[in-house]
Formats: C-alpha cells, sequence, structure tokens
C-alpha cells in the first residue's frame, strides 16, 4: 500500500508544487515515494513504479488555464497501459497557480476527472491552492494560521482522505485574510521591478 507523490513540474526540486506536495507528505501515514516526472524520461521504468501504488498524487501547476502538456502526455501513456494498474488505484491532485483565483483551475481539474473516469481509475479529489508563488514562501508560518490557514485545512482533508483511502471533493484553496487587490499590487509592483530590471 504506496501513495505516489508525483511532481509534474518542470522546475522539478525548486518547483512549487514540490512543496506543496511535501506539505501533505508530512501528514501521510502510510508508505509514500516522492517523485519528479522530469527525471524520467523512460515512460516504462516510470509506469512500473506508479503499478505499485494504491493512490498517486499528481502535483501540478496551471499553465494557461490547463493541464501542462507534459502531464497530459503522460496521462496519455498511462491511459495506453491502464488494464495493467490496479482497478483500486485512487488518482488525486494537488494544482497551484500564479494568480489568486483557485476556481480558475476548475477546467484542469476536470481533465484529471475524465481522464479517471474514461480509464476505470477512481477519482480522488484535489486541493487547488491560488497564489501558489505567495503560498509557497510562507513555509514559517503555521499551516493553521495567517493566510495559510485556508490551504491548510485543505492539507489535512486531503491526507485524511488518502490515509484512509476516501474521496473528497475538490477544495479551492486561497490566502486566507488575504485581499485579492492586495495581492495584485504587490505583484504588479514586483513585475515592474522585474521589467526595469530586464530592459
Ligand atoms: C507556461 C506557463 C503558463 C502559465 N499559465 C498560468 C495561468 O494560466 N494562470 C496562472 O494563474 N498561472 C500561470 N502560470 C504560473 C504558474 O502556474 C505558477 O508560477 C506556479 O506556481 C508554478 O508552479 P511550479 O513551480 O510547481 O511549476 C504559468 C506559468 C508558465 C511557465
Amino acid at each position: 500500500m504506496k501513495a505516489i507523490l508525483l511532481n509534474c513540474s518542470y522546475k522539478g526540486e525548486k518547483s512549487n508544487s514540490k512543496y506543496f506536495l511535501s506539505l501533505l507528505k508530512e501528514r501521510l501515514t502510510i508508505k509514500t515515494e516522492a517523485i519528479n516526472l522530469i527525471e524520467h524520461n523512460n515512460f516504462n521504468k516510470l509506469s512500473e513504479k506508479l503499478k505499485e501504488a494504491i493512490a498517486i498524487v499528481i502535483g501540478a501547476p496551471l499553465y494557461v488555464d490547463s493541464m501542462p502538456g507534459q502531464v497530459v502526455e503522460l496521462l496519455e501513456n498511462i491511459y495506453e497501459v491502464k488494464n495493467d494498474f490496479s482497478r483500486e488505484l485512487t488518482i488525486y491532485g494537488v494544482t497551484n497557480m500564479g494568480f489568486y483565483e483557485s476556481k480558475q483551475m476548475e477546467t484542469q481539474l476536470r481533465i484529471l476527472k475524465n481522464f479517471c473516469s474514461k480509464s476505470g481509475f477512481i477519482y480522488g479529489g484535489s486541493l487547488a491552492i491560488g497564489a501558489g508563488e505567495m503560498m509557497r514562501n510562507l513555509n514559517n508560518v503555521p499551516l493553521d494560521r495567517g493566510p495559510n490557514k485556508k490551504m491548510g485545512e485543505g492539507i489535512i482533508k486531503l491526507s485524511d482522505a488518502i490515509n484512509k483511502g476516501e474521496i473528497m471533493p475538490d477544495y479551492f484553496a486561497e490566502p486566507n485574510f488575504f485581499p485579492r487587490w492586495l495581492y495584485m499590487s504587490i505583484a504588479n509592483h514586483n513585475f515592474k521591478k522585474i521589467l526595469k530590471k530586464e530592459m
């Protein structure tokens, strides 16, 4: 009985997806294995590992309001060999995005849900984190405090579901007590600073 935490960001170890998956890992009581997709260019070898899992957590950023190409390719590859996987395999997601509104990840999650229903896997639910770049930098704030509170609740719900082998409704988390207008004005300020440096 193993859960695989599959970080699908191109940024690998340095990615925000990896950070959010590591928060989840801390609360999992079942055996886990963390894998970076970019370190596996041989799908056959990767699929051997994936087949051992009872749960797979897909960690992915939002790209252009959708699922990044490398994740779509991975799902297509799994689909080809779906009959070799356990019928009890449950797939969960941890997604994050640059902008604030986590509901923007609904399409991305629908892709994961449709993939599960077409492949005969169980869709276990996802945690979708808005303002991912900021949330990642709040790693010194406890998960039950300040802007981290909603995301922390999502981590608890998702880890409980995985530990118990249950499914949960998708959970959308935005920074707690941190309004969108403030987030946007800080993001715009930083963006202008980056532009000035580049020009
Ligand atoms: C090619 C590309 C497309 C992106 N598209 C979106 C987008 O549509 N909406 C959004 O909010 N963020 C978008 N982002 C920002 C990422 O979702 C965000 O930086 C995320 O935290 C990256 O996670 P990672 O470090 O795990 O890769 C995009 C980033 C890249 C590189």
